[in-house]
């Protein structure tokens, strides 16, 4: 018999735009984990709703997220691709969760605190449920690993503290989860302040490069990119911004640190810049040329949405039909 795979679950929201740091740290992880583990990834539509959106523009970001990551190696013959709303038994498993969760733990959490100050104008019910939802998500597919950013620990944790408070209150139910935290070294810094971490809402919009960013705009952001004044590409922590540039010439060329230093001895900084714009935008320019194909047919993604939804709903509510028979819900004879 062939021995089951494990189970991974992963999810993005579709708010923002996506930058060379999510392509590295994310989305090719995940095109990764789908060779070897039984993957569901999700575009978490559902917990983008907890702050305001423009519905027009979710409507959009949502599809291009799901046509960015096809077009990334997300492969569907591989893994279910699918968007959260399609599924109903997240929002379902979601409310019984909400039952075991308390009001203390659900307010303690880091990122409902950041967020309530930044909307503190619209500090809803859902921002506070978020994790929950987000333990359901995970809770409903079985899955053992979270391949998540450490700013999401936290809710992994969450999501493993309710496993184990219903398997004890009900019997077992749900497989435990483990967050798997990206490796330090995929961490892609701000191309203007390499202490920070590139981020998709920078004001300053040199700062990152988008993955919707073209040839000439990649390049010219590496051209401005803050160094030093040694002008020798080597990696060091007192030179954070070529160090960074290093890291990204790594990651889109494959190669290692030594590799690099050694293919760069005696090359200034401004040639160095434009070789690390260059390798970023020959891996950027045919994904967007793969992603506006797949934009253009509609009927095609909504087709493979369809589908995969279809899929991701078996396992779910599965999951979701014995949760409710342990708490007593009757389902007829
Ligand atoms: N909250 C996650 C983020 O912002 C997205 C997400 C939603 C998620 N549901 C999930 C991640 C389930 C992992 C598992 O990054």
């Amino acid at each position: 018999m062939e021995e089951k795979k494990k189970i991974v679950y992963s999810a993005v929201q579709p708010t923002g735009r996506l930058t060379i740091g999510n392509y590295v740290g994310a989305i090719r992880n995940w095109v990764r984990l789908q060779q070897e583990y039984e993957c569901f990834f999700a575009v978490a539509d559902l917990h983008a709703i907890t702050v305001r959106q423009e519905p027009a523009e979710l409507r959009r970001r949502t599809l291009e997220l799901v046509a960015l990551y096809l077009a990334c190696g997300v492969d569907p013959s591989l893994c279910t691709l699918y968007i959260q709303s399609h599924v109903p038994a997240h929002a379902e498993l979601a409310w019984v969760l909400n039952t075991i969760t308390y009001v203390g733990e659900a307010s303690r959490m880091t990122q409902f605190k950041d967020k309530s100050a930044r909307h503190a104008d619209n500090i809803n019910m859902g921002l506070m449920d978020y994790p929950v939802l987000m333990a359901a998500d995970i809770l409903l597919y079985g899955a053992s690993a979270v391949p998540v950013g450490a700013d999401q620990k936290q809710h992994v944790e969450l999501a493993r503290d309710l496993a184990v408070r219903f398997n004890n209150r009900y019997g077992e139910t749900f497989v435990v989860p483990e967050p798997l935290i990206g490796r330090g070294d995929a961490r892609i810094a701000s191309l203007q302040d390499p202490s920070k971490k590139m981020s998709k809402s920078d004001e300053n919009p040199s700062a990152s490069v988008f993955l919707s960013d073209d040839r000439d705009t990649v390049l010219r952001k590496f051209r401005r990119a803050v160094t030093d004044s040694e002008n020798c590409v080597r990696y060091a922590p007192e030179k954070p911004g070529i160090s960074n540039l290093i890291n990204i010439y790594c990651a889109f060329e494959n190669k290692s640190v030594a590799q690099t230093e050694e293919l760069f001895r005696g090359v200034g900084y401004g040639d160095f810049k434009a070789e690390v714009g260059e390798a970023v935008a020959r891996v950027l320019t045919p994904i967007q040329t793969k992603q506006a194909e797949l934009l253009a047919d509609k009927p095609a993604l909504s087709a493979l949405l369809n589908e995969s939804a279809e899929r991701a709903y078996k396992t779910a509510r599965r999951t979701l039909f014995k949760v409710y028979r342990k708490v007593g819900f009757y389902r007829g004879e």
